[in-house]
């Protein structure tokens, strides 16, 4: 990918599953890492892989203690944002504590939106431009039974990204998403064997996806080949999405 060496580059949930692939892809294209995620940097395992070009903040993204640490760092410079972490907490609508909705929205949506801030801010600022990347999901576009307060948050993260693309767009900073179809990790290992099943069915490929399927997404929407790609939500999913 042209353009993502020596890039200053922002994951957050950069432990597990898609954000660990895509801190590894940007590593491999060259990249400065700074990844967020709540375990310790012994437990995330990430140290041996980044040691030269990566800096490690712990915790979570919704606390205001480590929004301050991540600020810190963006102070420093940053080029690439990508806004990776998510939860779910299932239930359907009847079942539905108002704890699981506002975890949900706090991670998900509210998150995203503050580290977005943050991130613009210091591009505009610089005048040299910048990438935002979100993870949205299929979900978005057609929902998904037990998951209202997901499914919300990720057409929401469809919708910031849109709004954003123009107002941040004059100042060259690009803003896209990315909607995973159901990708092998920790997140998809929580769901009964049987709904895994139906949706590889329902995939036209027959199988769920590999988180560096998602990674590469995220390379190439951050890179120099993607220059002109702005607001939108790019469907990595197998054809899911067709029904
Ligand atoms: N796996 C899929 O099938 C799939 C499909 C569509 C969208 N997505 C989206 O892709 C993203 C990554 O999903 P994944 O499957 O790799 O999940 P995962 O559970 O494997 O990893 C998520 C990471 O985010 C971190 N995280 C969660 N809450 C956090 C917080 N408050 N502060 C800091 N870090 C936090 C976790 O510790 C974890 O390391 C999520 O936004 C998810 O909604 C995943």
């Amino acid at each position: 990918m042209r353009g993502l060496t020596n890039k200053r580059v922002f994951i957050t949930g950069a432990a597990s599953g898609i954000g660990r692939a895509t801190a590894e892809r940007f590593y491999a294209e060259g990249s400065n890492l700074v990844l967020i995620d709540m375990p310790t940097l012994e437990q995330a395992e990430l140290a041996s892989l980044f040691k030269d070009r990566m800096t490690y903040i712990q915790g979570d993204v919704t606390s205001a203690e480590t929004q301050a640490k991540i600020q810190a760092e963006v102070d420093k410079g940053i080029d690439v944002l990508v806004n990776n972490a998510g939860i779910t907490r299932d239930s359907t609508l009847l079942k539905m504590t108002d704890d699981q909705w506002d975890q949900v929205i706090a991670v998900n949506l509210t998150a995203i939106f503050k580290l977005t801030r943050m991130a613009a801010t210091k591009m505009k600022a610089e005048g040299k431009g910048g990438v935002i990347l979100n993870a949205a999901s299929v979900v978005a576009h057609y929902g998904n039974f037990g998951q209202v307060n997901y499914s919300a948050t990720k057409a929401g993260v469809v919708a910031m990204t849109k709004t954003l693309s123009k107002e941040l767009g004059k100042d060259q900073i690009r803003i896209n998403a990315v909607a995973p179809g159901f990708i092998k990790t920790p997140m998809v290992a929580k769901m009964p064997e049987k709904v895994v099943a139906m949706m590889e069915e329902k995939c036209p490929m027959k199988r769920m996806g590999a988180p560096e399927e998602i990674a590469a997404a995220y390379a190439f929407l951050a890179s120099d080949d993607a220059k002109y790609i702005n607001g939108t939500t790019l469907n990595v999913d197998g054809g899911t999405i067709l029904g």
